[in-house]
């Protein structure tokens, strides 16, 4: 039996951080034996904003070896670097004869990052998440793992879709996003009411997966925290407190409840300190694993990726050209 098909991409945009880990990342690790599994280095649309070359080179080979050693089996999972896949600036292209401007402008990630500076991003930043749409269809995915800020693109990808079957034959398959019940948005350290990101101009609102333990911990004593010193789940009253309870037991394995129960009579600074305990504890064992992949064999496994997904892109290409009389 053929199992069902996932795609999933992250940027090499910046240092990748542990919401990207445990709202993405953890699902592609833990979906991989049941699914088969595509996981892609968007480069493409990481070069939406402007990028240093070098540091985009470096970086994405540094996400390939994140995703390695995070569990990512290239045995049993594709892993590859977008830009070496053509199929998808090309069926990028054809979606935007697809997609509406206002669909487009509908888009809250567009609106965040443009900001008042509209007239002066790149038009890159605004067709993005028709680039995803591409991504996504280009494999005929069922389920798209992702954090809760890009749930909003996975729809636009099942409309234009949609879209397209109705305008033409039925040929793209219709996916679905898939979210984690807690980890889906994982908030900012320094301002809670805001998720934690890879651009934020403070490095204090984030923990970064290749920060240095003893600098990690010392930003999560430094985390906003609520007034009040009941440590208690209440992202209405106390997001701050909640989020670091949300980390913490992504990290720990242990419930939000077990955890209340813990630090009942305790401080937000005991609290604190565990979750500062936590997060080493993690980080110092995923950089132990980081650093024992090289990047030579990161590259193979990005080549190897590649070879492997450019015929199935290719096979769905071809049909959607064929449909549309471009072939
Ligand atoms: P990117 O690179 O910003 O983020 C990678 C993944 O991490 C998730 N994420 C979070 N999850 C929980 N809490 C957070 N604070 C947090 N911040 C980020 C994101 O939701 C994402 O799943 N457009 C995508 C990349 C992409 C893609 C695709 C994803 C391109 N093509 C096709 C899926 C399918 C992005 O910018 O993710």
């Amino acid at each position: 039996m053929l199992k069902p098909r996932i795609f999933s991409g992250v940027q090499p945009s910046g240092n990748l951080h542990i919401g990207n880990y445990l709202g993405a990342i953890t699902q592609f690790v833990a979906l991989q034996n049941n699914y088969d599994c595509i996981f892609c280095v968007v480069d493409l649309h990481a070069i939406t904003v402007l990028q240093d070359p070098d540091s985009l080179r470096k970086r994405i080979i540094e996400v390939a070896r994140l995703f390695l050693t995070a569990g990512i089996d290239p045995k049993k999972s594709i892993i590859f670097q977008q830009s070496d896949v053509p199929a998808h600036a090309e069926l990028s292209w054809i979606l935007n004869t697809v997609a509406r401007m206002s669909d487009l402008k509908k888009m809250t990630q567009f609106k965040d990052k443009s900001g008042r500076e509209e007239a002066n991003v790149s038009a890159g930043l605004f067709a993005y998440p028709v680039l995803m749409a591409a991504d996504i269809l280009l494999y005929e995915t069922e389920v798209v793992p992702v954090g809760d800020d890009q749930v909003q693109h996975v729809e636009l990808t099942r409309d234009l879709a949609k879209r397209f079957n109705h305008q033409f034959k039925e040929t793209l398959t219709i996916p679905k996003a898939k979210i984690l019940k807690s980890g889906a948005r994982i908030m900012g350290l320094d301002d809670p009411t805001k998720k934690m990101s890879k651009s934020a101009e403070s490095e204090y609102s984030r923990i970064e997966l290749l920060d240095e333990p003893s600098v990690a911990m010392k930003k999560i004593m430094r985390a906003t925290t609520d007034s009040g010193s009941e440590v208690k789940y209440d992202y209405k009253n106390k997001p701050g407190i909640s989020n670091l309870l949300t980390i913490h037991s992504l990290l720990s394995g242990k419930d939000i409840k077990t955890l209340e129960k813990e630090f009942v009579n305790k401080g937000y600074g005991d609290f604190k300190k565990a979750v500062a305990n936590e997060v080493k504890l993690f980080l110092t064992k995923f950089q132990a694993k980081y650093n024992e992949i090289d990047d030579i064999d990161a590259r193979k496994i990005l080549d190897d990726g590649a070879k492997r997904a450019r015929p199935i892109a290719k096979k769905t290409l071809k049909k959607v050209k064929e449909e549309i009389g471009l072939n």
